[in-house]
């Protein structure tokens, strides 16, 4: 028969040919035409042949390319021979698309939607793109954006870790560029993709006393501030004012804010109570706290200023070549100024008075007693002394009270005859006394100067 001597065909073609390309020769005696022979196609590819002769070719066009991500990788037909019409011979055709990189990869798009982690996760999330062609992929991030946060472990897996850790408080969203790109093909094609990433707040962070002062520009960590407050002894049930204030505090975690709860630590007596809800440790975690100072500080009430018990003290002193003396007054005792203030109950006595002469005086000192000391040395005998302020000054209250000292300086003599014989013992007395405070007052000058 014409139509012997041909076999089943198995052939290949790549993908993308053009139409008429050569598949395979048919290995039938006779040409078919020629004689009674005729050749058909039959199958279900059978439309992707068309017969020249005895030469199978590619039946494609521009509008219908071989394609094989569409088309599988298999053609498949027959090839019937008919002699006279008479079926003869039946041969089978199959046809191998050769692969060619027609496609780009493509992300998957779930994998690469908006999401969220958490501020304190380490994991990873996964992207991946496809190839139509069945091509492998490899996966980079842009060094654009916000890669520094994150890398690729494996080339090929397309899970993403995290190289740094993230902070809500300082960044609540980010976004990188993935690309994915052909590994194993000539073209290398490639897709990038924007990914965006939100940052979910965990409670991480201390609460911070208001106002937050930070510990320098660069280290946004707050320095909690000392509260303080005046208060008098007197004050009870009040609520107290404070500079800076009221005394508040914030969450450090911005995205959260955990409700706070107040509590004071420590109050060596107990005279404070706070109200719970308007300061500060956390209530589910009692392990993240904040503490600040608070400064009470109780004033003395002051309703009376201090007050001389005289308006004009009267004293005299001996002329002698000693460098310093204490003024005595005409009773023979040592001339001492003193002041009372009524806010003390303790016989008046306030002990922040501090005594100044104003002004200053070159010749007389007054002590933190109120005792006067003169330069018995740079005295001149029969002079008159009058300070017209002596001034006695409260340091809490800032109240001053003032007097006049009037000193006469007299002759060793004249002591005498001020005291007589009588008072000689007395005299006597006062000499060893002026000696003792003369002693004292030298220190003291020693001291001062
Ligand atoms: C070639 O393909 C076209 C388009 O599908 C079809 O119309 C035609 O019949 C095919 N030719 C053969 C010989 O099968
Ligand atoms: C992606 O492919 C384009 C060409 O299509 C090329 O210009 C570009 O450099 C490639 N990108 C990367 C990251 O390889
Ligand atoms: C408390 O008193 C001091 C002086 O006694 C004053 O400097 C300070 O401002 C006062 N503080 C408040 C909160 O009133
Ligand atoms: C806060 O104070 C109130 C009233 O003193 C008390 O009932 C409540 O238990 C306190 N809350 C906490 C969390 O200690
Ligand atoms: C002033 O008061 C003190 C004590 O309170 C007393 O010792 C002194 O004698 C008084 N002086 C005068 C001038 O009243």
């Amino acid at each position: 028969s014409l139509c012997t001597a041909g076999s089943n065909i198995f052939a290949s073609v790549r993908e993308n040919s053009p139409v008429g390309q050569f598949i395979s020769h048919i290995s039938i005696r006779s040409d078919p035409g020629a004689n009674t022979v005729r050749l058909c196609l039959t199958g279900p590819n059978a439309n992707w042949f068309y017969l020249e002769g005895r030469t199978i070719r590619l039946n494609s066009s521009a509008s219908r390319v071989l394609d094989r991500e569409v088309l599988g990788p298999f053609l498949i037909a027959e090839l019937t021979c008919y002699e006279d019409d008479i079926k003869q011979s039946h041969y089978r055709i199959l046809v191998e698309i050769l692969n060619e990189n027609d496609n780009k990869p493509k992300f998957l798009e779930e994998t690469i939607q908006p999401f969220s982690i958490s501020e304190v996760n380490s994991v990873v999330f996964t992207v991946k793109a496809v190839d139509s062609d069945g091509d492998m992929i490899s996966y980079f991030i842009d060094q654009s954006s916000d890669a520094w946060f994150f890398r690729i472990d494996l080339p090929n897996s397309g899970k993403v870790v995290l190289s740094k850790p993230l902070d809500y408080e300082s960044r609540t969203r980010l976004q990188i560029i993935m690309w994915a790109q052909e590994s194993n093909t000539e073209e290398k094609f490639n897709i990038s993709t924007v990914l965006t990433i939100d940052i979910e707040d965990v409670d991480d962070q201390y609460p911070h006393f208001l106002p937050c002062t930070p510990v320098s520009p660069r280290v946004p960590i707050c320095m909690n501030p000392t509260y303080t407050a005046n208060i008098t002894g007197k004050q009870q049930d009040s609520v107290l004012e404070f500079s800076p204030g009221p005394i508040r505090a914030r969450d450090g975690d911005r995205g959260i804010n955990a409700p706070l709860m107040y509590t004071i630590l420590s109050d060596n007596h107990g005279r404070f109570v706070m109200d719970n809800r308007t300061g500060e440790i956390q209530v589910e975690d009692r392990l993240k706290y904040s503490v600040a100072t608070v400064v009470v500080r109780v004033l003395s009430e002051n309703s009376f200023p201090p007050v001389f018990n005289a308006t004009t003290f009267k004293g005299f002193i001996i002329q002698s070549s000693s460098p310093a003396s204490i003024v005595s007054t005409y009773g023979n005792q040592v001339l001492q100024v003193q002041v009372s203030d009524q806010d003390f109950s303790d016989q008046g006595v306030n002990p922040n008075i501090r005594f100044l002469l104003h002004p200053p005086s070159r010749l007389y000192q007054v002590t933190q007693e109120g005792v006067l000391i003169a330069r018995t040395d740079q005295l001149r005998a029969f002079d008159r002394h009058i300070l017209q302020q002596v001034v006695a000054r409260d340091e809490e209250s800032g109240e001053e009270a003032s007097a006049s000292v009037d000193i006469e300086v007299l002759q060793r003599g004249q002591a005498q005859q001020l005291f007589g014989d009588v008072d000689s013992r007395l005299a006597g007395g006062i000499a060893a006394l002026i000696l003792l405070m003369f002693l004292s007052a030298f220190l003291f000058l020693l001291l001062r100067f």
